[in-house]
């Protein structure tokens, strides 16, 4: 495409954007700010840098002062434990089957961040006794005081599990690179969600990317899909990071980028974007706190009847 083009797509997008700012005004804003905000950062397509997100987020959240909790639901390899050199010994599946407290099963990271390792454990809500989800329940409720946002590493797919992360939570990003596959694979998961579950609000990222023309770019593509084949979704881009050496030169130190190298590009980017997210007011149709997040992804498995 010559830049004549591309700038006549980006006036598009810039217009887009607008009337979708108009539409995503119109839905509900959360009961009160002061509750713990559930982001599950999420993916069609594997391997586009959620963990990543999820790490570097996590730390310019606790550096604005936020309370951060990560819910490690990515069973991959390349997970946060790495990122955050940590190793846990115990995971939600120890304290499903009662073996241990939720405390106890807690790994801390840098900079303040708790880190819950989900394991398979939440593949198990189905064998539960009400007794048993009423225990996991209030310790769940315990956390309320201790943590301002949790950010869900939600592992890639559309497989039931990260479906029910991203809409027990109170927010779903979606993550996407300019790679076809991803844009087309963040398609199925919108379709997916909302024709089967009726959500209509999705955030995108766009990760790995030149410059914000591309990342627009890659926006517009998805949403005029959307928008041709799927009715009443709104997709609000937030943001873009872009394709950072230094980010990958962290990783092989076991680091966050933001760590490592605070002033590289994507660390600036993981700041601007923490604090819009910040200052964004949350938008939310439920209680939106973390045991009604772990109420609902019980609720959905139960009606799914499904074990994985
Ligand atoms: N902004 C970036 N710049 C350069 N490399 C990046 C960037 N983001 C991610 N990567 C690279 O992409 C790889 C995959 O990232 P990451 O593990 O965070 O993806 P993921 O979506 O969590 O993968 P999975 O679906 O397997 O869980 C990393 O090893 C890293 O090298
Ligand atoms: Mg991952």
């Amino acid at each position: 495409m010559d830049q004549a083009n591309s700038l006549r797509e980006i006036v598009k997008t810039e217009i887009h954007q607008q009337q979708k700012k108009a539409r995503i005004n119109n839905l509900p804003l959360s009961k009160g700010s002061n509750l713990p905000r559930v982001i599950a950062v999420t993916s069609g397509k594997g391997g586009v840098g959620k963990t990543n997100i999820v790490g570097n987020l996590a730390i310019a959240f606790s550096r604005l002062g936020k309370k951060v909790m990560i819910l490690d639901a990515d069973l991959g390899l390349a997970n946060i434990d790495i990122l955050f050199r940590i190793h846990p010994h115990y995971n939600m599946g120890h304290v499903i089957n009662g073996e241990k407290a939720l405390s106890e099963v807690m790994a801390d990271g840098p900079e303040g961040i708790r880190i819950i390792p989900a394991g398979s454990g939440f593949a198990d809500f189905t064998h539960l006794t009400e007794g048993q989800k009423l225990n996991i329940l209030s310790e769940f409720e315990s956390l309320e005081e201790m943590v301002d946002i949790l950010l869900i590493d939600t592992g890639a797919g559309i497989s039931s599990n990260v479906i029910y992360f991203n809409l027990a939570a109170d927010e779903c990003i979606i993550v996407a690179t300019d790679e076809p596959t991803s844009i087309t694979d963040a398609y199925a998961m919108i379709k997916v969600m909302s024709s089967r579950h009726g959500t209509n609000y999705f955030k995108i990222l766009v990760n790995m990317v030149k410059d914000e023309m591309q990342a627009k770019m890659v926006y517009l593509t998805l949403s005029k899909s959307v928008e041709r084949f799927i009715n009443d979704v709104v997709l609000e881009y937030i943001g873009f990071l872009p394709t950072d050496p230094l980010l990958r030169q962290a990783l092989i130190n076991r680091s966050t980028v933001i760590e490592m190298y605070p002033s590289a590009a994507s660390s600036a980017q993981f700041c601007a974007l923490a604090n819009n997210l910040v200052k964004a007011p949350a938008r939310w149709s439920s209680e939106g706190n973390i045991k009604f997040f772990l109420k609902r992804f019980m609720d959905y498995k139960a009606a799914s009847g499904m074990t994985t």
